[in-house]
């Protein structure tokens, strides 16, 4: 089986669909968020924090070069992945992107709350997110092979959806 890339903003259920998906497609779930906090042994918001977000950035683009390598697989990226063309034309190469697409209110209803993602953690959380949004879908259809809307659909739906669609 060819990779399976999954791509969308903050809060769009990349890693619980990823990890059903790989779960009903028998193939390994990697979540790049992880593998970078694994790697540094770090939050990704102490990352951001002492680093900075370009460190945080050049370790993703290092991550998505090393996934060429995997086959076989249900990946998960972070919502900022599309924010270099360098990583859209790998992620191209690594499989089938899948764009995960999810309307502004539901992506707050996912998020509030949490505070572990440094970009989404001003005063007015609806206003970073919309801005975020016009600033980044167009670069999520740009990299996607497939798009799915998420907004009112189950988990169970989206992953069965994603199964048909490849
Ligand atoms: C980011 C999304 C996060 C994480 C980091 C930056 C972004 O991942 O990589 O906080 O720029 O959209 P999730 O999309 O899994 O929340």
């Amino acid at each position: 089986m060819n990779n399976i890339v999954l791509i969308g903003f903050m809060g769009s259920g990349k890693t619980t669909i990823g990890t059903l998906l790989a779960e009903k497609l028998g193939v390994t779930f990697t979540d790049m968020d992880n593998e970078i906090v694994n790697i540094e042994q770090h939050s990704v918001k102490e990352i951001f924090e002492y680093q900075g977000e370009q460190y945080f950035r050049d370790l993703e683009s290092k991550l998505i070069v090393d996934l060429l390598q995997v086959n076989n697989q249900v990946i998960s990226t972070g919502g900022g992945v599309v924010l270099r063309q360098e990583n859209i034309d790998n992620l191209k190469k690594i499989g089938i992107v899948v764009f995960l697409h999810a309307e502004g209110d539901q992506i707050y209803e996912h998020i509030k709350g949490d505070r572990t993602r440094p970009l989404l953690n001003g005063d007015d959380v609806q206003e970073q997110i919309k801005t975020l949004l016009e600033q980044r879908d167009p670069k999520y259809l740009s990299a996607a092979n497939i798009i799915i809307q998420t907004t009112g659909k189950s988990i169970d739906n989206i992953v069965d959806e994603i199964i048909t669609l490849l």
